[in-house]
């Protein structure tokens, strides 16, 4: 879990991330980033519409590990909607999370109901975008990236960033491997980063991932994480369940094959998923 990926800015983020979207602020949002950092996760995902930035900077303050060991990133809500708004949407999440910077902040959605009519997403995401890269220069954020963008998006944000996204947080499963969006993101030295990386769980029984995890002895969670790295994706798996938060970090002392890699990779819609962002319409 010291395994790092490095940006394009240079910057350094570790492999697999703990995820907390859907985890309940309070008690079980705390107790878990604790669990997790106690498992050897360097590297915790939040985000201002999880209502859990405060919860989850109790667990990081309690972990007991330096802050520069850790890589925290939280996200911009969709009804932030203007420059000075986003400038204090940063202040606010810091100030929750009680840190002093922010490792990665992104654009949670590129397109929110609240724009799609009235000011449009190019200029939303110019402004808010400004305002991230002031934030850069500030030193209160050490990188900012995206999530949810397709390529149209991204394309009209490089048109006027100063600074390029380092990352592209997106939904990307064995069952929906998005693969024009995954392409997009390589071809412009832009990570991937793999939320619901186990489809929130539909993937697990599906009978290809169940033979591959049986002979290697593992999971086929774990088995679906190591498929995403091993693609190049930074997977950001979420449990509450300590048995678990432990299982999806153990993912180093075993390799698919590349047989088994074209085996996964055949599985694109072979699941029934529930919450795919793309069919909500953002
Ligand atoms: P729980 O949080 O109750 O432990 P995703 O990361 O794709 O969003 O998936 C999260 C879902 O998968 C949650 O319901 C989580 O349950 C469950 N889950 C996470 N890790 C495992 C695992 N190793 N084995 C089985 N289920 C898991």
């Amino acid at each position: 879990l010291t395994d790092t990926y490095t940006f394009s800015n240079g910057e350094k983020i570790p492999v697999v991330g703990f995820g907390t979207w859907q985890t309940p602020d309070g008690d079980v949002a705390e107790s878990s980033v604790i669990e997790a950092i106690k498992a050897g996760y360097r590297h915790i995902d939040t985000a201002a519409a999880y209502g859990n930035e405060e919860s989850v900077g109790r667990g990081i303050a309690k972990s007991g590990v330096a802050r520069d060991e850790l890589f925290v990133t939280t996200k911009l809500w969709n009804k932030v909607t203007t420059y000075d708004e986003a400038v204090a949407a940063i202040d606010e999440s810091i100030a929750k999370l009680g840190l002093d910077y922010l490792d990665l902040y992104i654009i949670h959605w590129p397109n929110p109901a609240p724009i799609r009519e009235t000011i449009g997403f190019e200029k939303r995401n110019a402004d808010v975008w400004r305002a991230m890269e002031e934030a850069v220069e500030a030193g209160k954020i050490k990188s900012i990236g995206v999530s949810n963008f397709h390529p149209y998006h991204l394309d009209a944000l490089l048109k006027t960033a100063k600074i390029k996204p380092v990352i592209n947080q997106i939904y990307v499963n064995p069952s929906d491997q998005q693969e024009e969006l995954v392409a997009y993101n390589k071809a412009h030295d832009i990570l991937t980063e793999a939320y619901s990386p186990l489809g929130t769980g539909n993937v697990l029984d599906l009978p290809t991932l169940v033979e591959i995890a049986a002979k290697h002895g593992k999971s086929s969670a774990q088995v679906a994480l190591k498929w995403s790295l091993q693609k190049g994706y930074l997977p950001l798996p979420k449990s509450v369940t300590p048995a678990r938060i432990v299982q999806n970090a153990d993912l180093f002392d075993f390799e698919l094959s590349a047989d088994e890699i074209t085996a996964i990779d055949g599985l694109h819609g072979a699941a029934k998923l529930a919450n795919n962002p793309d069919e909500v319409g953002f």
